[in-house]
């Protein structure tokens, strides 16, 4: 049965390109997921974008000496590409300064407000006296009340892991430029989370058994201890808040992280816009049938697992002070959040500024996507923290992808372009034939079911399994000294090449461009598997921006395709580049320059 399926992808800062640690986290699983889902025969709609708003963006701004807008401008465009160029199959890659987003966004926060989850508050907020812009609590570090250690942050203390307010740190300071912050008193738009506890307890409870352990042992912690949150700030960048008295102060906007995770919401709606069927969103948001999945880093955990659904609950009507949908109906919360650990280079964090960083645009000057692509599938941060070597890549690279699969590839289509130059018929079949085939074609159920369940180091294991099954029965049956018995010839290379078709079918999700590839050598016509395309859109005559957006309704199915002898072959290409071991030293000499 066709499902609806949701893969909303955490939407990436517009505050510098994306380095090789962010789309670890969230771009490519989401990918693999997507590719996985519409093969599989489930109607995907993949959406995210750049995320605008907020102090990250205000600070770079600053730093960089142009306006948050103009910084904005700057990384949507350039964060679009960087996810363009990894493959990642978005049907809408937008931002957040759209005028549809600020609308959106504005609903939500209406249909709180109504049904009386959302108040004021006066509260002291800590402001810069040489900008007299707000400073964010995390943007504050002092000396820990409660334990003494002296680089606590406004929001908590990473030493003692207790929740903190600012106005509570001894010896605060700015992290920003040092100086001394002042608190004055400011009123605010609060959330009310504890309204939400017994629906989000049930909500979270149900999830037992089917959410990775670690991301729901986390949300379920959260519960203990609701308080109500603070989604507006004292900042001129971002959603005006949508009420009387409130809409015209410059100096009052929504919360970064309140309008952002509401784009997952106003995303789809562009999309069903832009797709001639304003309404097609609905589909995936009010439909018992379809699902929802939600992938980040586990720093966002919070907002996907306890905030965002609180907000849909609060806007549905669903909280303990009841209430009724909003203009745009009741809307479904997340089936799961699929949270991954964090990566780190070379036993250190990533840093910008420290230069321990590798960027996605400067990896695919040099490398291909499909390399990292592997790499993060079969050894990133799924489960646990991972660390990303330059050793570790050059070996996966040469060892797995060159010398296991391309060359697997390669053989079995040359020796039969060379000697047959089409696909050759099977004659009678041995136990070894057979039993190969059917590993091959037996592989598509339990591979399948771990990549709709995320579990995507598990699937490229067991996919690569079948390359090297495929591999030592070529080095057994050896074909190449079969030149007097061309007929045993025909079904051996029969054999691996339908192998080599099933293989790159289990592949296309991992490593879409390169199945593209062998989908063409063996004579494959039309597209296999789409690629994402940059578009210049806008809104009604408004400024032009680019989304990213693309067809991917190719031939990849998610099963097993007898090929047709007699397909012409043409000697193939190599699929992977073969990397120099020199590549580790001069690619460490780069790190920190
Ligand atoms: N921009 C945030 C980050 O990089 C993620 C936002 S996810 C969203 O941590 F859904 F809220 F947009
Ligand atoms: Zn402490």
């Amino acid at each position: 049965m066709s499902q609806h399926i949701l893969t909303a992808v955490a939407w990436p800062y517009a505050n510098g390109p994306r380095h090789i640690g962010h789309v670890s986290g969230f771009g490519v699983p989401s990918d693999i997921f997507s590719r996985y889902q519409r093969m599989a025969g489930n109607k995907v709609l993949m959406v995210s974008g750049t995320d605008e708003h907020g102090t990250p963006i205000q600070v770079q701004a600053d730093k960089e000496g142009v306006t948050a807008r103009e910084l904005a401008d700057r990384y949507n465009r350039v964060i679009a590409e960087d996810l363009t160029g990894l493959g990642l199959s978005y049907d809408l890659f937008t931002r957040t300064t759209t005028r549809n987003h600020y609308a959106v966004t504005q609903e939500i926060f209406k249909g709180l407000h109504d049904n009386g989850y959302i108040f004021p508050k006066t509260t002291m907020g800590a402001i810069s006296p040489s900008t007299g812009r707000t400073l964010p609590d995390r943007y504050i570090e002092g000396t820990c009340p409660l334990c003494g250690y002296d680089g606590a942050r406004g929001d908590q203390c990473d030493n003692c892991g207790n929740q903190l307010d600012p106005i509570q740190l001894v010896n605060p300071v700015s992290r920003i430029n040092g100086e001394t912050p002042v608190f004055v008193e400011t009123e605010h738009f609060m959330l009310d989370l504890p309204a939400f506890a017994e629906v989000l307890g049930t909500y979270l409870r149900s999830k037992q058994g089917e959410w990775r352990p670690n991301v729901l042992k986390f949300a379920l912690n959260l519960l203990g201890d609701l308080k109500p949150r603070a989604i507006s700030r004292d900042l001129d960048w971002g959603v005006p808040i949508p009420l009387d008295g409130w809409s015209d102060q410059a100096n009052k906007r929504l919360y970064v992280w309140f309008d952002a995770v509401i784009g997952y919401l106003s995303a789809s709606i562009e999309w069903a816009r832009r797709s001639g069927d304003p309404d097609a969103w609905r589909q995936w948001w009010q439909n018992p049938d379809a699902r929802g999945y939600y992938f980040m880093g586990k720093d966002n955990i919070v907002f996907h697992a306890e905030i965002w659904p609180a907000m849909l609950f609060g806007y549905n009507g669903q909280g303990d002070k009841g209430g009724r949908p909003g203009a745009l109906g009741a809307l479904d919360v997340p089936s799961e959040v699929v949270s991954s650990e964090f990566l780190t280079m070379e036993g250190r964090k990533f840093s910008s500024s420290r230069q321990v960083v590798i960027y996605v645009r400067d990896f695919l000057a040099r490398y291909d996507a499909d390399a990292l692509r592997y790499y993060i599938a079969v050894a990133g941060p799924e489960n646990q923290d991972t660390d990303f070597t330059w050793q570790e890549f050059v070996n996966r690279n040469n060892g797995e992808l060159v010398a296991a699969w391309g060359n697997l590839v390669n053989r079995s289509i040359s020796m039969a372009a060379k000697n047959f130059g089409a696909i050759p018929e099977a004659g009678d079949l041995s136990d070894a034939d057979r039993a190969l085939l059917e590993r091959s074609r037996g592989a598509f159920a339990p591979v399948g079911a771990e990549l709709g369940r995320s579990r995507f180091k598990n699937a490229i294991t067991e996919a690569f399994d079948v390359v090297r099954d495929a591999n030592r029965y070529l080095a057994e049956q050896e074909p190449w000294k079969l030149k007097g018995d061309p007929e045993r010839q025909k079904s051996i290379l029969h054999v691996a090449l339908q192998v080599v078709d099933d293989a790159k079918t289990m592949l296309t999700p991992f490593l879409p461009g390169s199945s593209n590839k062998v989908h063409a050598m063996l004579g494959g016509e039309g597209v296999w598997s789409g690629m994402p395309e940059i578009h210049e859109v806008d809104e009604d005559g408004g400024a032009a921006y680019p989304v990213i957006t693309g067809d991917y309704d190719g031939a990849a199915r998610w099963e097993h395709r007898p090929i047709k002898p007699g397909t012409p072959l043409a000697p193939p290409v190599p699929l992977f580049k073969k990397l120099d071991p020199k590549v580790v030293d001069e690619e460490l000499a780069r790190l920190e320059g």
